[in-house]
């Protein structure tokens, strides 16, 4: 197995080009499963993520390209004339928590789908009852037996008035692709306003889907009976954007963030400035610059969008460990998503946990330290406390920051960093 050894304590320098949104990309490459016709989407990361439902899409009938011209700008086309199988096997899904979306287009475009219970990154239950409650009330007959979900229907979908008791974003997507092809006008409440929210939302659209209210609390679809292909550019990954400039602020120096939609990043540039580091945007580019050693703590509590994403939390952790003084990080989202805290301890972090809160007592400076990622983000707050750590460390079981974080390497070594993947 692959490992990265880092050898820490320089600044970052120089320029980054932030990729396609993992998070856009995978809803995105599943409503493409909606039609018959082709579908272009451009800017794909290259993750094994993407790679892993590239392989699961085929396995259901469709055809897809995926050409890798250039380093950064991976294009898929996909056409899925038929739905050729509508099992969607445990070997694929149990690797990725996103593939069990599949079940949208295979129940509302075949009417039939056995899609195994997902997996993912272990930081918390997970469940799945908001999906199947969607199921059921747009008439589907559900099954759940062997780790899978049967579920079928004779007709079209029927359309919904749904109510989130929380603004997931799984279940937000789940919901478009479904009621986009149901049999009437469909409402939901409480919806996730993510941005990989509206950016599947306005593909849908392009699609012929009838969406309105994307991006606010309440988004209604009027069903449609065939959706055509179309060709959308997958927008930039805010959270790979969120990492670097977390990264600098703990490293200190000096980059340029190329291709990165500011907007989106806006509660955390402000937390970072209040940090003390200083921030700037000029159009898609945010330059971010750390020069002095001083890291004010800051407090923060994760929410859904516009709050603090639980998708930076581990990052911005690794941040506080270093900073002057006590800083508490409130996890909302996911109940388990606090083991890079002992690993983040190896470093020689003082991280306390009390229930859903880690409280932060800064230290001076980390020292290196073999690690063990434990879920994709938190591989990434190992990263940069190996790139803020004076001296060699290593950090095993990178398989998942692959899930997530296109070439983090290379893009790190072109700014100064000493960072090498080696085999074990
Ligand atoms: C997505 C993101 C993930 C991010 C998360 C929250 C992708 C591929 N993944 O995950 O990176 O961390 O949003 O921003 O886009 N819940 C239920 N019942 C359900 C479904 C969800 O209780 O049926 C709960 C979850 O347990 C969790 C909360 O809702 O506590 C939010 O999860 P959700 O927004 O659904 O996360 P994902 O879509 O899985």
């Amino acid at each position: 197995m692959d490992l990265i050894e880092i050898i820490g304590g320089s600044p970052l320098e120089g320029e980054i080009q932030i990729s396609g949104s993992k998070n856009a990309s995978l809803p995105m490459m599943i409503a493409s499963l909606l039609t018959k016709e082709k579908v272009e989407l451009d800017n794909i990361p290259n993750l094994s993520d993407v790679l892993i439902l590239v392989e699961l899409m085929k396995s259901l009938g469709a055809e897809i390209q995926f050409d890798q011209s250039s380093d950064l700008k991976n294009k898929i086309t996909c056409t899925t004339k038929e739905i050729l199988n509508t099992e969607a096997s445990y070997n694929l899904v149990r690797k990725m928590r996103a593939s069990f979306w599949v079940l949208a287009p295979l129940i509302a475009r075949h009417g039939e789908a056995k899609v195994s219970l997902p997996g993912g990154c272990a930081i918390g239950t997970r469940p799945i009852d908001f999906y199947l409650s969607i199921l059921k009330k747009m008439g589907a007959t559900l099954d759940l037996k062997e780790g899978y979900v049967f579920a079928s229907i004779k007709s079209r979908l029927k359309p919904l008035d749904f109510s989130l008791d929380f603004p997931s974003v799984g279940v937000t997507h789940f919901f478009l692709m479904m009621s986009s092809l149901a049999d009437g006008r469909s409402i939901i409440k409480n919806a996730a306003k993510e941005p990989e929210v509206i950016a599947l939302a306005e593909m849908l659209i392009k699609m012929g889907a009838k969406i309105k209210g994307h991006g606010s609390d309440i988004i209604i679809v009027d069903g449609v009976a065939n959706l055509n292909g179309t060709k959308v550019s997958i927008p930039p990954d805010r959270i790979e954007a969120g990492t670097f400039a977390i990264a600098v602020s703990a490293t200190g120096g000096s980059i340029s963030l190329k291709g990165v939609n500011p907007n989106e990043i806006n509660l955390l540039t402000n937390l970072l400035e209040q940090s003390g580091t200083k921030i700037s945007s000029d159009g898609n580019r945010l330059n971010i610059k750390k020069d002095n050693k001083i890291i004010v703590p800051i407090d923060i509590s994760t929410a859904p969008y516009p709050g603090f994403p639980t998708d930076l939390q581990a990052q911005f952790m690794a941040l506080m460990a270093l900073g002057n003084g006590r800083s508490t990080i409130k996890e909302n989202i996911f109940e388990n998503r606090f083991m890079h805290v002992q690993e983040l301890a190896r470093f020689g972090a003082k991280i306390k946990l009390k229930a859903d809160t880690a409280i932060v007592e800064g230290i001076k400076e980390f020292n290196s330290a073999p690690v063990m990622a434990t879920d994709l983000r938190a591989s990434a707050s190992l990263i940069i406390a190996a790139l803020s750590a004076k001296g060699k460390s290593s950090i095993r079981r990178i398989y998942h920051l692959d899930r997530g974080f296109d070439k983090i390497e290379n893009k790190l070594k072109s700014c100064g960093a000493k960072i090498e993947r080696k085999r074990d």
